[in-house]
C-alpha cells in the first residue's frame, strides 16, 4: 500500500462533530409520484448483480448501437463502460425529445436584471440553435470530433447551447468556470491543448455588466507564451448586435458568433455516433499540486449515469420545472443543469446572476414566476439567506416538491431551517456528496424510498458502495463512532476516465493508496479514494466532514491550497506562504493566508492588499483569502517545514496542541498576538 504523508490541517480537523439526528420522512403526496418508490432497487442493484445492474441507467438513453460489453476492466483502473456502444449526447438531449416535446420548454434563461424578460427556450428552438452552432464550429472553425475546445462562458443560454454544440460533433468541450481570470483560462487551455476559445463580451452580476471579454485576451496571450497558440475566438455577444463592453475585438483572431451564425442559418448537422467511451468533456479540478486536474468524462457511461441519478435521485419528470443554482462551470452544473434534465426531457432554469440581487426575495419570485418545482442549491446559499431574513422565504408562494443540497457539510439547523422555510415543510430534502471527478451523486437517499437525517449525506446511492478505511487500511465499521477515509469499493459508469493526459497521477491521486495488487484487472482490488473524511453511522448513512488532503472547499467550491499558495509566491516580497482552512458562518470554511517576507520588506496593509489582489487575478476573486497575515516567521518543524496545523488551530482560535517540537516554538505566541 502506497504511504501518503498525513496532511498537517484539513478540512476535516475542523469540521464540527454532530450529534446524531432524528428521521424526516417524505410526504405520502411525494411517495405517489415519485419515480422510484421500489425498495428492490437496492438488491436489483446489489454487487452481486453489478456491474450488469447499471444497464438499467444505459437503456433510458438512445444507442446508436448497443454496447457488447457492460465493464471492461483490463485497462484498470481505467474503467471502460459500454464498450462497443454508439451514442450521441447532444441527440439525447434533444433530438430524441422533438416527437413529442418540440414546444416544451428545454431552458428558461432568466438574465440577472429583472425588468429583462426570461428567455423560454423549447426544444424545437434549442435544436436548431444547437444545429447551427454545431455547424459553425464544424465549417468556420474546423473542430471534429476528438479535438478539444476551451469554453469560458458565464451562465447564459449560449453557454449550453455551445455544450451541446460541441457534444454533436463529438468535441470535447472544457467550460472554464466564468469567475475564473484569464490567467486561469490560459492553463487549462494550454493543458487541455485547445486551439479555439469560445467565450462572450460581457454578463452581468451584482447589477453590472462585467466586461469578461478582457479575460480572453488574457487569456489567449497567456496561453501563447506558453506555448499554446489559439487560432480563434468566438465571441458571443450578451445583447447580439451591440457592443456591450469596452474591449475591442481583435481583427483576424477574434469573431462575433452572432455574425458567423447568419451563414449558418437553418443548417442541420447530423450528430455523430460516438464510442461509448469517447471523451465528452474535460472539467478541470483543483488537486493536491498546484496544477489543475483535468477531469476525462466519457460519453455513454456519463450520460447513463447522470440520466438514471437525474431520475431517481433528483426525481425529475418531464413535467416538471428544475432549478439548479449552480454554476455550470463545475461539475453540479455540467451533470445536473445540463445533461441529466436535459436527457429527461425536463425544463431547466439558468439565472445569469448572484442568487441575492437585488435582494434576497429574488430567488422566491423566479421560482413562483416559473413555478419551479425542484430546487438544487449549496449550503453556503442556504446559509446565507437564513442569515439575511429568516422569515421571508415565507412570504412568497413557492412550492418546491424535492430540494437537493450539495458541495459541502450542512449543519442540522441550517438544514432544517431549509426543510421549514425554504421547502415548507412540504418539500423532500437530498444531500447530495460527490466530486467532479464522479461525475454523479455517490451517497444520497433516495428520496421516497430512505428517510432524511439533518447532517448525513445518506447510504451509497443504488450501485455504490462505500467503505472507510483507517490510515493503516483496516475497514471502520458502521456506528463505531470513528472517522476515517471514505472510499468506494466498486466503480460506476459516471466516474471519470483518467486525467487529462497525465494517467500516472490519476492512478497515483485517486486508486495507489488502498490498492490491493497494482497488476490486478480485477475492480474488487481498485478501491477509489475520495478525499473525504467521514463517519459511517449504525444505520449506513455517512455523514461527510471535509477534506483530508490540502484541497479546501470555498462555498462548495474546490481550491488547491497550493494554487492560492503558487500565486502568493510570485509577489516579489514573498518568501513562504502557507494557506489553512477557517470555519466560516456562511461559507463553511474560507482560506486564511500567512506570508513571511523576503528580508529588507516591512509588513504593510498595502503589501497585503497586493498579494491578495494577485491571488484573485491569478486564479479569481472565489480564491480571495479572507485575511492575509504578514509574520515574521512560519512554525516550523526541525527538517523545516512549515507547520500549516498550528496555523489552522491559530485561524480557528483552537488549542494548538503540543508545540514543542517545533524548531521555533516562541513563534507560536507572536503569531498568536497577530492574529488575535
Ligand atoms: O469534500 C467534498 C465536498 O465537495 C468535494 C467535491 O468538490 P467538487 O469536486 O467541486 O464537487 C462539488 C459538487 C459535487 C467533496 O470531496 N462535498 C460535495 N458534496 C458534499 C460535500 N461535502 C459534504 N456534503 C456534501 N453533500
Amino acid at each position: 500500500m502506497a504511504k501518503k504523508e498525513a496532511v498537517e490541517t484539513s478540512e476535516a480537523q475542523i469540521a464540527v462533530h454532530w450529534q446524531e439526528e432524528d428521521y424526516f420522512y417524505p410526504s405520502k403526496r411525494f411517495i405517489a409520484q415519485a419515480n422510484l418508490t421500489d425498495e428492490s432497487v437496492y438488491e436489483r442493484f446489489g454487487l452481486d448483480n453489478f456491474p450488469e445492474c447499471y444497464t438499467e441507467y444505459a437503456d433510458l438513453l438512445h444507442w446508436y448501437k448497443k454496447w457488447d460489453t457492460v465493464l471492461d476492466t483490463s485497462d484498470a483502473p481505467c474503467w471502460k463502460w459500454f464498450v462497443g456502444g454508439k451514442i450521441n449526447a447532444s441527440y439525447n438531449c434533444i433530438d430524441r425529445h422533438l416527437e413529442k416535446n418540440k414546444n416544451k420548454t428545454a431552458i428558461h434563461f432568466v438574465p440577472e436584471p429583472e425588468n429583462e424578460r426570461v428567455q423560454h427556450i423549447t426544444y424545437q428552438e434549442l435544436y436548431v440553435r444547437v444545429n447551427e452552432v454545431a455547424a459553425l464550429l464544424r465549417d468556420f472553425a474546423g473542430l471534429k470530433a476528438g479535438d478539444t475546445v476551451t469554453l469560458h462562458l458565464p451562465m447564459t443560454a449560449e453557454l449550453p447551447i455551445t455544450m451541446l454544440a460541441c457534444a454533436r460533433l463529438g468535441v470535447i468541450h472544457s467550460q472554464v468556470f466564468g469567475g475564473f481570470s484569464g490567467r486561469a483560462c490560459a492553463d487549462r487551455i494550454v493543458d487541455s491543448k485547445s486551439k479555439v476559445l469560445i467565450t462572450i463580451d460581457g454578463y452581468y452580476r451584482g447589477g453590472k455588466l462585467i466586461d469578461h471579454k478582457q479575460n480572453a485576451d488574457i487569456a489567449v496571450d497567456l496561453a501563447k507564451k506558453d506555448g499554446q497558440k489559439v487560432d480563434k475566438v468566438l465571441v458571443w455577444q450578451r445583447y447580439p448586435g451591440k457592443n456591450s463592453v469596452p474591449t475591442p475585438m481583435i481583427e483576424g483572431l477574434d469573431y462575433f458568433v452572432n455574425d458567423l451564425l447568419k451563414n449558418y442559418r437553418g443548417k442541420k448537422v447530423d450528430p455523430v455516433p460516438m464510442p461509448a467511451e469517447a471523451p465528452l468533456f474535460l472539467m478541470y479540478t483543483s488537486g493536491t499540486t498546484g496544477k489543475p486536474k483535468g477531469c476525462q468524462h466519457s460519453t455513454g457511461g456519463y450520460l447513463a449515469y447522470v440520466t438514471g441519478t437525474s431520475k431517481y435521485i433528483q426525481d425529475i419528470h418531464p413535467e416538471d420545472v428544475y432549478w439548479c443554482m449552480a454554476d455550470i462551470g463545475w461539475i453540479t452544473g455540467h451533470s445536473y443543469i445540463v445533461y441529466g434534465p436535459l436527457s429527461l426531457c425536463a425544463s431547466t432554469v439558468i439565472y445569469e446572476g448572484i442568487p441575492t440581487y437585488p435582494d434576497a426575495g429574488r430567488a422566491w419570485r423566479i421560482a413562483e414566476e416559473l413555478n419551479v418545482n425542484i430546487f438544487h442549491t449549496a449550503p453556503t446559499l442556504i446559509r446565507a439567506l437564513r442569515k439575511i431574513d429568516p422569515d421571508l422565504p415565507k412570504k412568497y408562494n413557492h412550492h418546491f416538491k424535492h430540494m437537493t443540497t450539495v458541495g459541502e457539510p450542512i449543519e442540522p439547523a441550517v438544514w432544517r431551517w431549509y426543510h421549514e422555510v425554504i421547502g415548507k415543510n412540504e418539500a423532500v430534502i437530498v444531500d447530495t456528496w460527490w466530486q467532479t471527478e464522479t461525475g454523479g451523486f455517490l451517497c444520497s437517499t433516495v428520496p421516497a424510498i430512505k428517510p432524511m437525517k439533518p447532517g448525513s449525506a445518506g447510504p451509497g446511492v443504488p450501485g455504490v458502495y462505500p467503505i472507510i478505511y483507517d490510515e493503516l487500511g483496516n475497514e471502520i465499521k458502521a456506528g463505531e463512532g470513528r472517522a476515517g477515509n471514505i472510499c468506494i469499493r466498486n466503480p460506476w459508469p459516471g466516474a471519470f476516465q483518467t486525467i487529462w493526459r497525465d494517467r500516472d497521477r490519476y492512478v497515483s491521486n485517486y486508486y495507489e493508496r488502498y490498492c490491493k495488487d497494482k497488476n490486478s484487472k480485477d475492480w474488487r482490488d481498485w478501491p477509489y479514494l475520495t478525499g473525504d473524511a467521514a463517519m459511517e453511522a449504525e444505520d449506513g448513512y455517512y455523514r461527510i466532514l471535509g477534506r483530508i488532503d490540502d484541497v479546501i472547499n470555498v462555498s462548495g467550491h474546490r481550491l488547491g491550497t497550493k494554487e492560492i499558495e503558487s500565486a502568493a509566491l510570485t509577489v516579489m516580497e514573498v518568501a513562504e506562504a502557507a494557506v489553512v482552512p477557517v470555519s466560516d458562518e456562511i461559507k463553511g470554511v474560507v482560506p486564511d493566508l500567512y506570508i513571511s517576507l523576503k528580508p529588507g520588506h516591512e509588513p504593510t496593509d498595502e503589501l497585503a492588499m497586493k498579494i491578495s489582489a494577485k491571488i484573485c487575478e491569478t486564479i479569481g476573486k472565489i480564491a480571495k483569502p479572507r485575511r492575509v497575515w504578514l509574520v515574521s516567521d512560519m512554525p516550523k518543524t526541525r527538517s523545516g517545514k512549515i507547520m500549516r496545523r498550528v496555523l489552522g488551530a491559530l485561524s480557528n482560535k483552537k488549542d494548538v496542541g503540543d508545540v514543542s517540537t517545533l524548531a521555533n516554538p516562541e513563534i507560536v505566541d507572536e503569531i498568536r498576538k497577530v492574529t488575535s
